[in-house]
């Protein structure tokens, strides 16, 4: 670095006796300066290396200034101001492009791009909402529509027009949450409500299905909640018959279920339907020859259905005469316990994240 010390000295101790030998030193300046700037490793050092070489008062540009071009004799000016100045752009263009490759490191401690990623976990949808959809779009496909009705209802639309006058012991199976103060409203115990809220409204033919949630006065265990999920359908029309029901019940068990799934109607009652009927699939775990999830019966209970009483269509001004239909009401838990051969019903509610991804 000789080159370096010389320009401490002043122009007359340099040693030079052509203008040619200027441009030799200068040549030897600007290799130090980028063999320096190689080295150059973040901001604080491309700042030092800026001070050292630039800097106004000390850096070695302003001192060639000082030392060599002010003192120098005319004949040297020339060559001393053309070496400096290719010197100071030399200079300024490494500083620059310093600059660009120092302000990707800056940021931090410095980046290891091949490290793994930080893997983010994905959220999927409930088991319950995913069988809902499951459900929704069996019936979306066969022309039904998906209506959402109130969870506080009165007790005409969850009990009398469904048939169920006060008294009725079909009341007691349903023990019902009623709302304090609010004259006699209560939870809805089933979705069947909107069965007359629909047919209210509107006029026949009607195809739908009712996803929502329902509460009953039960205690917690493996299979009870207070809160559950149901979805209720409805089908009138002027011509519908048993046959319809059954083939309805049929084709929804097995695109649920599966193709090889039987499907068996008992008798069963409910005060809106008649004749009622509990839905039993054949096992779709063992086939019908009996395991747990069938109790080793081969059957399993799928949820109860019925044709419309015709009691029904008096509260909603439906003419008994010339219409007919069907309805059901489904435990959506139940049909998502079921398909899985789940036999606790709390992990549903509990959304404990080990259970929930199993059903992404
Ligand atoms: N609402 C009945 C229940 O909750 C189910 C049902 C709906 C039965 C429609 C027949 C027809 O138990």
């Amino acid at each position: 670095m000789i080159a370096l010390e010389k320009t401490a000295l002043r122009f007359d101790a340099l040693g030079v006796s052509a203008p040619a030998d200027i441009a030799a030193v200068f040549a030897e300046l600007r290799a130090a300066a980028s063999a320096e700037s190689a080295q150059i490793r973040g901001t604080d050092s491309l700042e030092s290396f800026r001070v050292k070489w630039l800097g106004r008062r000390d850096g070695i540009c302003s001192r060639i200034t000082e030392n060599w071009l002010k003192p120098a004799p005319p004949e040297f000016k020339k060559s001393i101001g053309a070496g400096l100045n290719e010197l100071r752009s030399a200079l300024e263009g490494t500083i620059e492009s310093a600059k660009s490759s120092v302000a990707d490191l800056s940021s931090g401690p410095g980046i290891d791009l091949s490290l793994p990623g930080v893997e983010r976990p994905v959220g999927t949808h409930h088991l319950i909402r995913q069988t809902y959809e499951e459900v929704e779009r069996i019936f979306l496909s066969l022309g039904f529509s998906v209506v959402e009705g109130p969870e506080i209802e009165t007790p005409y639309y969850n009990f009398e027009a469904l048939n169920i006058p006060e008294f009725h012991p079909a009341r007691d199976n349903m023990d019902t949450f009623y709302i304090e103060g609010s004259g006699g409203h209560l939870l809805r115990t089933h979705t069947s409500p909107m069965q007359i809220r629909t047919m209210e409204k509107q006029a026949p033919p009607v195809r739908i299905v009712v996803p929502g949630k329902v509460y009953r006065r039960d205690n917690p265990d493996a299979t009870h909640t207070y809160m559950f999920h149901q979805i209720e359908g409805l089908a009138v029309d002027n011509d519908i018959t048993f046959c319809d029901f059954r083939g309805t019940v049929e084709h929804f068990v097995r695109e649920f279920l599966g193709p090889k799934v039987k499907t068996r109607l008992r008798p069963s009652y409910f005060p809106f339907t008649e004749p009622s009927a509990e839905v039993d699939a054949s096992c779709h775990i063992c086939g019908g020859s009996g395991c747990r999830t069938c109790k080793h019966s081969g059957w399993i209970e799928m949820f109860g259905a019925g044709m419309v009483n015709p009691a029904v269509y008096g509260f909603v001004n439906y003419d008994p005469k010339r219409l007919s239909g069907f309805a059901f009401g489904m435990g959506v838990d139940r049909l998502a316990m079921l398909r899985y051969g789940m036999t606790d019903l709390q992990v549903l509610f509990q959304n404990d994240v080990r259970f929930l991804r199993q059903f992404p």
